[in-house]
């Protein structure tokens, strides 16, 4: 197939889609790829990287000249007009956030693979770009706490004095929660942990954070390892259980998501002046309406001696990392979707019809 990495379109961005690396392998595996002029600089991938690994990089209409598109956010409606009718697309979808988009992909009869929607089933765990980059995120997190915040980490006893350890409290224990407390345990912090879901306790307990209980008659409904729904008495509840940490707390960091619906709001205005002077909350769930009921995206909000930051988009901060793994998990699914001969089109599949959001009829006929 004719693949091509456009560049991003989404303000301030640094991902790409493809690595060297990857772009190596799936030549190998007989692609032929173009990589749009720039579109890896911003992960420090240079075009003489891209072009050892046997790509062509390019700047002009020839950019349009593809089977496959792969971009990490979804395309701009710009570049939608571009893309051939009939061709293929693998990105981040979110459709629902994004009909403008969706819609001209459709009207283009395009077939659209949603990297998000990628089932978590283990044998796609390869693939599963959220986890990818999430794990990124939650690590990112707690290094950005640890800038803003006048104190260090670590207990330290030195001759002018010991330092107590500075105390971190993560709300959510997904993939990026999870991977901030092995974070904030490896700089040497004390670590609490709140999670809706009673099965992440002895995670939780594994990376040496203490699982803050919470005590309730109504239990939450767990739907495919995601919180389903949680009820007004329990999120009550575990503000309650919560509170002490929440005041005693140097660093807050908040992931806590609910899939399909609006981030819980687990920090209200009125708890945020009760907080220490000098604490810092970094809102990992802002884009769905926030985990702190003050965080506004891509803002540091300053409360009462509290600095609340509304982070969007992390991994691009780790654009290196993230775009080596994002790229991974396209080869990988790709593998999975394709052989030698184009798409397999094994519509009935559980990965396949999980991610195709649109499209299938073009590619599948003519196959
Ligand atoms: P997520 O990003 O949807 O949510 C983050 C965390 O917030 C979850 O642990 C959730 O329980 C928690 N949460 C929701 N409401 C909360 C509240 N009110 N207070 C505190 N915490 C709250 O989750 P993520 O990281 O996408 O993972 C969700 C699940 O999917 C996990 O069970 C994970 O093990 C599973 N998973 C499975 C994979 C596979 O098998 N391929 C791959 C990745 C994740």
């Amino acid at each position: 197939m004719k693949l091509s990495v456009l560049k991003e379109s989404r303000h301030g961005e640094n991902r790409v889609a493809l690595s060297p690396a990857v772009v190596q392998a799936l030549i190998k595996a007989g692609h032929t790829i173009r990589v749009e002029k720039d579109a890896g600089l911003g992960s420090s991938f240079t075009y003489d990287s891209y072009e050892k690994a046997g790509a062509e990089i390019v700047s002009d209409g020839r950019m349009y000249d593809a089977d496959l598109f792969l971009l990490v956010n979804p395309p701009s409606l710009e570049q939608v007009e571009h893309m051939p009718e009939g061709s293929a697309l693998m990105s981040y979808m979110y459709a629902s956030q994004n009909p403008e988009v969706f819609a001209a992909l459709k009207a283009k009869k395009m077939t659209v693979f949603a990297m998000e929607e990628v089932p978590r089933i283990s044998r796609a765990q390869s693939m599963d770009a959220l986890s990818s980059q999430a794990n990124l995120a939650g690590y990112k997190a707690v290094i950005l706490g640890a800038e803003h915040l006048a104190r260090i980490f670590p207990l330290m006893m030195t001759a002018a004095g010991t330092i107590t350890p500075s105390r971190v409290l993560i709300f959510g224990a997904g993939v990026a929660g999870l991977q901030a407390i092995a974070t904030a345990k490896r700089l040497g912090a004390i670590v609490e942990v709140s999670d809706v879901r009673p099965e992440t306790k002895e995670q939780v307990e594994s990376l040496g954070g203490k699982f803050i209980e919470v005590k309730s008659e109504n239990a939450v409904q767990v739907e495919g390892g995601y919180a389903k729904d949680v009820s007004a008495e329990f999120l009550q509840k575990q503000k309650e259980a919560v509170e002490k940490s929440l005041y005693q707390a140097d660093l807050v960091i908040t992931t806590a998501l609910v899939r399909g619906g609006k981030a819980p709001v687990l920090i209200s205005a009125d708890q945020v002046p009760k907080m220490k002077y000098g604490a810092v909350i970094v809102d990992m769930a802002v884009e769905q309406g926030g985990n702190c009921a003050l965080s506004e995206p891509d803002k540091i909000v300053e409360y009462k001696g509290v600095k609340i930051i509304g982070a969007t988009n992390l991994p691009s901060a780790l654009s290196t990392n993230a775009s080596e793994l994002y790229a991974k998990n396209i080869q990988n699914l790709l593998q999975h979707l394709a052989d030698e001969k184009g798409f397999k089109w094994e519509m009935e599949e559980e990965i396949t019809k999980g991610c195709m959001v649109c499209g299938g009829d073009r590619v599948a006929s003519s196959s």
